[in-house]
């Protein structure tokens, strides 16, 4: 292989919040949080730029917005502007600047559960209503999967909805939703004069040759009420670099997007700046490669939960690198979380991503099968006593 995503990196002991959160004894496999190299043009290039040794006031280099114009027409047929695009430090970020540009206290954001925690948290950090639309689970055996419920959509939604924050591809369930889910969110939301903040930070960790689709790719009409969030971080396991960008094709919205963020919210780094640029310059063969391995660490995950575990069930995610995993069966009393950490293995808590969820663990698999199968191996011995 040209890349060695088998390579175990020691994270330990460094400045990694997933690897000391729980100390030493602990796997770590609950953050988005990758543990394998970013592409060696990635470190090339920040390695470089360290070296020059004066770290002042940095302007984006002119080369960025033109290559994510680019990106957007090669990859989704998407036709932006570089004036479209606006720099955020974060995704979390950019979303919470879409709740205070399109809303005021008191008014509702529109969500689907389960979903990522600060998706959900939003609202309240504006004194905002959160409004939770789930999703339909759906089994099939030990697979689990997770449909768009048009009748909870709708029933969400009232006078007060003036933003709906989307997960697409979808955390924690790997979703990615069909171009007819997608239209008939994104036409409610139009025709109810709802903004749609389209989080698709996820949207180039894409497996088995499927496409993402970005919600405002989908019409005129739908690109003029959506502001779409991207970036390099889950991509290119660059999350710690903090540069993230938003695409706003509407002027309006434009404009009361860059007021909100205005005096509050900073300008990417230097070193934001300079990996973005050569991970979207140079990064594709690794990211196809990586999507490759994610792919085979899902398929050896769920082997593995079938053959081992049955008491489990999975999802059998088409995009992102993390599996949702419903241990309702499993017989653990308590929450299955903590349950699993005595046993050695740090998962995300399922009781953090809505209603229903308490007895869920979330595995990130964004890391060398070692660890994967280490992991797995944990959870095992943790379910043995138990059947
Ligand atoms: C859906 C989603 N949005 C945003 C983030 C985090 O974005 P950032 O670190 O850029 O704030 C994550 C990280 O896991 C995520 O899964």
């Amino acid at each position: 292989m040209q890349f060695d995503f088998d390579k175990v990196v020691d994270r330990r002991g460094g400045d990694s919040i997933k690897w000391n959160l729980y100390g030493d004894g602990i796997l770590p496999m609950w953050v988005a949080d990758g543990d394998i190299l970013s592409p060696p043009e990635v470190i090339e290039a920040l390695t470089n730029r360290a070296q020059h040794g004066v770290f002042g006031y940095a302007g984006e280099p002119a080369e960025l917005k033109t290559l994510l114009v680019e990106r957007m027409q090669k990859l989704y047929n998407w036709k932006i502007t570089p004036a479209d695009i606006v720099y955020v430090p974060g995704v979390v970020t950019g979303f919470n600047i879409a709740a205070r540009a399109a809303g005021k206290a008191g008014d509702g954001i529109l969500v689907q559960t389960p979903n990522y925690p600060p998706i959900l948290n939003a609202a309240s950090n504006h004194d905002m209503v959160t409004q939770t639309a789930e999703l339909k689970l759906v089994h099939n055996g030990n697979i689990i999967n997770y449909e768009y419920d048009d009748a909870a959509f709708l029933g969400a939604i009232d006078e007060r909805t003036k933003i709906f924050i989307l997960c697409h591809p979808h955390n924690p369930t790997g979703r990615l939703m069909s171009r007819a889910e997608l239209e008939r969110m994104a036409t409610v939301c139009v025709e109810k004069g709802i903004v749609i903040c389209s989080d698709e930070i996820h949207c180039d960790l894409i497996m088995d040759g499927r496409e993402h689709v970005p919600t405002a790719a989908l019409s005129h009409e739908i690109a003029m009420n959506t502001i779409t969030l991207m970036a390099p971080s889950k991509t290119f396991n660059i999350p710690g670099l903090g540069f993230s960008f938003a695409i706003i094709q509407n002027p309006e919205l434009r404009r009361k997007y860059i007021k909100a963020q205005a005096g509050i919210v900073p300008h990417a780094g230097i070193f934001g700046y300079v990996g973005a640029l050569a991970a979207y310059k140079h990064g594709d063969a690794w990211l196809q490669a990586s999507n490759e391995y994610y792919a085979a660490n899902r398929d050896f995950a769920i082997d593995y939960i079938k053959k081992y575990m049955p008491q489990l069930s999975i999802t059998n995610p088409e995009a992102t690198y993390l599996a949702w995993v419903d241990c309702s069966k499993a017989g653990i009393e308590g929450n299955p979380k903590e349950y699993f950490q005595k046993f050695g293995v740090a998962l995300g808590d399922g009781k953090n991503f809505g209603a229903h969820t308490a007895n869920f663990v979330r595995i990130t698999m964004a890391c060398p099968r070692k660890l994967l199968a280490d992991g797995l191996d944990m959870m095992r011995q943790a379910l043995e006593p138990l059947s």
